[in-house]
């Protein structure tokens, strides 16, 4: 069965070999705050979200490659809508996927984390587009 859940401690061996499977994984990533999708107690995919004073910061979001193209990554980020109040940024090279799950391209606001963190093996600084999500009563 495949469930969408918070992850746990137990979790982060399987979370880190997934990121560093995808070439998500830098050396300033901490395993807090991560959200996964699950089924038969793999972790198929996960998404890191941070949460800031007046906003959300969503990243490493990736699913395993045998499960890419069934929908799981938006599933995951649609759940993730549910559990937040406040709007949701993001640094992408495929705005394309998020465009399609409500973010809309904008300017970086001064707050977010610095895009020098995440120095990513696939990160191509000129096409890093920040986008955001906000929520319906914000
Ligand atoms: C990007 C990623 C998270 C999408 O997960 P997924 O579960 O395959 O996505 P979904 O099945 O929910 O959605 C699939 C759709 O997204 C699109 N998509 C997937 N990867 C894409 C990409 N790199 N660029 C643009 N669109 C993409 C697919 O074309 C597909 O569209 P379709 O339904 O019209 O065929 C997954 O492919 C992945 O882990 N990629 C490697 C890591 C990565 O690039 N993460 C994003 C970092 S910002």
């Amino acid at each position: 069965m495949l469930t969408f859940r918070k992850a746990e401690e137990k979790d982060n061996e399987q979370i880190l070999q997934l990121l560093k499977a995808l070439d998500l994984y830098y050396a300033k990533l901490s395993l807090i705050n991560f959200w996964v999708a699950e089924e038969n107690k793999k972790i198929i995919a996960a998404a890191q979200l941070l949460e800031y004073p007046d906003f959300f910061f969503l990243g490493s979001v990736g699913v395993i490659p045998e499960e890419q193209g069934t929908g799981i990554a938006s599933d995951l980020i649609n759940d993730l809508f549910d559990n937040v109040n406040k709007k949701i940024y993001l640094y992408t090279i495929i705005p394309g996927f998020f465009e399609r799950l409500g973010f809309k391209i904008t300017d970086p606001i001064p707050t977010l984390p610095s895009k020098d963190q995440y120095e990513c093996a696939s990160c191509h600084s000129e096409r890093c587009a920040c986008m955001v999500w906000e929520p319906n009563d914000s």
